[in-house]
């Protein structure tokens, strides 16, 4: 395996909205690595949820890494605002934006770490081209949208090619949509280091049991 780091990262959307920083803070004492924070237009896909306001309003209570998922049309009007904000990862789709490299350098010159998504449907020749510079590839592994949605099993395929193509680039790979005890052993043993997980931590009562349940289970990926 290219990189041995497991990374745990709870996805805010499926947090109780009504108390952000206590479910924050839980997951940060609970052994999360960073905070997955889903940002929706309501034109790139059919739900709207926060904005740099929700960020900032974060930021002072967590160290962990504010890893933003910005599924938006033209997100190159936003990035700016999510890099003041205090994102520290900036992560666009590929299908959302005409001018992709630029964008990514973009985010890179504001100081944040850049990365591409693309949805089940796309093709990984879409961001092959940007794989030379990318800090990451989020993989989705649902229809981006809404929490506690099935896995879609193409996505392994996708994961352990980009894990083939990797070489000595420097990209994470990170997974998002579907993911549990169930299935982030496969998605591990394919070559992600990075998970997002929604329901399966926040939507859990006790948030250690779920973290540690899932770190195990991805460790124990042969
Ligand atoms: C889906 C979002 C995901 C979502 C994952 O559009 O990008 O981050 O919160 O939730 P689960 O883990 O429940 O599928
Ligand atoms: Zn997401």
């Amino acid at each position: 395996m290219a990189n041995k780091q497991i990374i745990m990262a709870p996805s805010l959307l499926s947090a109780d909205f009504a108390n952000l920083k206590s479910e924050v803070r839980d997951v940060e004492k609970a052994g999360a690595e960073w905070l997955h924070l889903d940002v929706m237009d309501g034109h790139f896909v059919p739900n709207l949820t926060i904005g740099p306001l929700v960020v900032d309003a974060i930021r002072p209570h967590t160290k962990m890494v504010l890893d933003c998922h910005l599924m938006v049309s033209k997100p190159e009007d936003w990035v700016e605002g999510f890099a003041k904000a205090g994102a520290h990862v900036i992560t666009v789709h590929c299908e959302a934006t005409h001018h992709l490299e630029r964008l990514l350098k973009r985010i890179q010159e504001l100081g944040c770490k850049a990365g591409v998504s693309l949805n089940p449907a796309t093709p990984l020749a879409s961001v092959e081209e940007v794989l030379d510079i990318v800090d990451l590839v989020l993989v989705m592994s649902v229809n981006p949208g809404f929490g506690g949605q099935k896995f879609i099993d193409s996505a392994i395929g996708k994961i352990e090619r980009l894990a083939e193509l990797r070489g000595s680039r420097k990209y994470l790979i990170e997974v998002d949509g579907g993911i549990g005890p169930s299935n982030i052993a496969r998605v591990r043993k394919a070559g992600a280091e990075v998970f997002v997980a929604g329901s399966a931590v926040f939507g859990q009562k006790d948030r250690a049991a779920a973290i540690e349940g899932l770190r195990k289970a991805a460790e124990g990926a042969k």
